[in-house]
């Protein structure tokens, strides 16, 4: 039996049925729910009941886990640990979170647009989040379509993007939010990255932005105009004609690109009500400078160098 597809718009974003992700998949069904994740970008799978093992299985198909989580699991605990990031409202302990805990201060950053592990030289394929226990109001997640956001540009825009490239840290963003504490350990794991701003994807061609709240300069310009420019195309990308928002069910399943979308959490009573999401993050097979085949800046080389 075939799956089914239905899609919200011609290419971006479809549910997918009749399909059970807590056994191993055919090949033949696994080759069209790649087909369908490179066409529409973000899949959902309502009704899924999957442990984390189920839940790690099928996210694997896609390539290799990310398995260093971006906060030291010795200065502040969670209940997991390895290929899975914790991105519900529970502490270590399994109950709500205090108000200033630090992980409720660090993944306050998560209502920023982002794209995930954009700060990491091997940037991400996909995020895979598995919505267990939903909220009864807000805590939606939206996405946005920076293919579509890239084909709308002006050709003149368009022309000045080409071979730019971003620099990326996990600290840019969390500076925006007001979260500046970051262990020494941490720093030294997460330098800033370089990253394309315009990436073709390899599997549709398809050109696409690639900007985040993790951005925070381009090479080769001052950081006054290089935020400028990121934050303008940031702002472009999340117009309402490129976003989806996506309202959680409980038990669901949804997959997205982060080679070229961008998401966000929305708000929620997050003192009141349980939010049990986990996610796995699938890396990408290099950075995306090198799958564009353009030169690190040399200014990142230097710094890689005088580190080494
Ligand atoms: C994530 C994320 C937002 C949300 O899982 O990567 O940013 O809605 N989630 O919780
Ligand atoms: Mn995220």
């Amino acid at each position: 039996m075939s799956i089914t597809i239905s899609s919200i718009t011609p290419d971006f974003v479809a549910e997918i049925g009749d399909v059970d992700l807590s056994k191993p998949l055919d090949p033949a069904v696994f080759a069209e729910i790649k087909q369908a994740f490179y066409k529409y970008s973000v899949l959902i799978f309502p009704g899924q009941d999957l442990t984390l093992e189920q839940h790690l299985a099928f996210s694997e198909l896609f390539g290799p886990a990310e398995r260093e989580r971006t906060l030291d699991p010795k200065a502040t605990p969670s209940r997991f640990n390895g290929a899975f990031a914790d991105i519900s409202n529970l502490a270590a302990d399994g109950k709500i979170w205090g108000e200033t805990s630090r992980q409720r201060m660090y993944k306050a950053g998560n209502r920023l647009w982002h794209t995930d592990s954009s700060f990491k030289y091997l940037p991400s394929l996909c995020s895979c989040l598995y919505g267990r226990t939903v909220v009864p109001v807000g805590g939606h997640t939206e996405f946005a379509d920076q293919r579509a956001a890239y084909d709308a540009l002006p050709a003149d825009m368009k022309k000045k993007l080409e071979g730019l490239t971003a620099e990326h840290c996990i600290a840019y963003s969390r500076r925006r939010n007001g979260f500046a504490e970051f262990t020494e350990e941490e720093q030294r794991r997460l330098p800033p990255v370089p990253q394309m701003l315009v990436r073709t994807l390899p599997e549709s061609k398809r050109k696409s932005l690639f900007v985040a709240s993790h951005a925070g300069r381009i090479f080769g310009m001052s950081d006054a105009e290089g935020l400028a420019l990121i934050d303008q195309l940031v702002t472009h990308t999340i117009q309402r004609q490129f976003v989806y928002t996506h309202r959680w069910r409980p038990n669901e399943l949804v997959l997205w690109d982060n080679r070229c979308t961008m998401h966000r959490g929305t708000a929620y009573d997050d003192l009141r009500h349980v939010r049990d999401m986990r996610r796995v993050t699938i890396s990408d097979v290099a950075n995306s400078c090198e799958q564009e085949g353009v030169p690190l800046p040399a200014e990142f080389v230097a710094r890689q160098q005088r580190v080494a």
